[in-house]
């Protein structure tokens, strides 16, 4: 798998993978959601591609403190080959070199298999709470 960084003209094959990887959610515009990322110009939103198609993506926030990993995915016909390690490494790599001493991110506590994948590259349960809210 190759990874680079998103450009534009790969938004609807992105958005299309997420969509196959049931990663959209009726309350946010994931074309909104790339802008807006765009707007950062942070270069923290990578894509995958193997034989020119791009088949996974993970996208960053960082505060120059701690990075959070957000929209990691994998196209369901190349799950279970290393890619999303792979594309989460190189992220992990971009962050580390910018200084980030920790990452963190969410899942669902009901989301198992997903557990099971951050915990087999290397994550564990932070003993806290998540909290947030909602501008609507
Ligand atoms: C979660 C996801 C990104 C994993 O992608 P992937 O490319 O299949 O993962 P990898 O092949 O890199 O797997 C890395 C390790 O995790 C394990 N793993 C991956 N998915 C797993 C699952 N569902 N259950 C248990 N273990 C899993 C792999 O076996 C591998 O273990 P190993 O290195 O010990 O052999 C992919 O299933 C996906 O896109 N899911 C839908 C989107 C999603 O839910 N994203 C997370 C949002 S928080």
């Amino acid at each position: 798998m190759q990874i680079r960084t998103f450009h534009p003209d790969d938004e609807a094959a992105v958005i299309e993978l997420w969509r196959r990887c049931d990663l959209l959610r009726p309350w946010n515009d994931p074309h909104q959601d790339i802008q807006h990322k765009m707007n950062q110009k942070d270069g923290l939103f990578l894509v995958g591609l193997v034989d020119d198609e791009i088949i996974a993506t993970v996208m960053a926030g960082y505060d120059g403190h701690r990075g959070w990993l957000y929209l990691v995915g994998v196209d369901p016909g190349h799950q279970r080959h290393g890619h999303a390690r792979a594309i989460v490494t190189e992220m992990e790599r971009v962050l580390r070199e910018r200084g980030g001493r920790k990452i963190n991110l969410q899942v669902r506590d009901t989301n198992q298999g997903v557990i099971e994948f951050y915990k087999r590259i290397g994550y564990s349960i932070d003993p806290v709470l998540s909290m947030g809210k909602r501008f609507t």
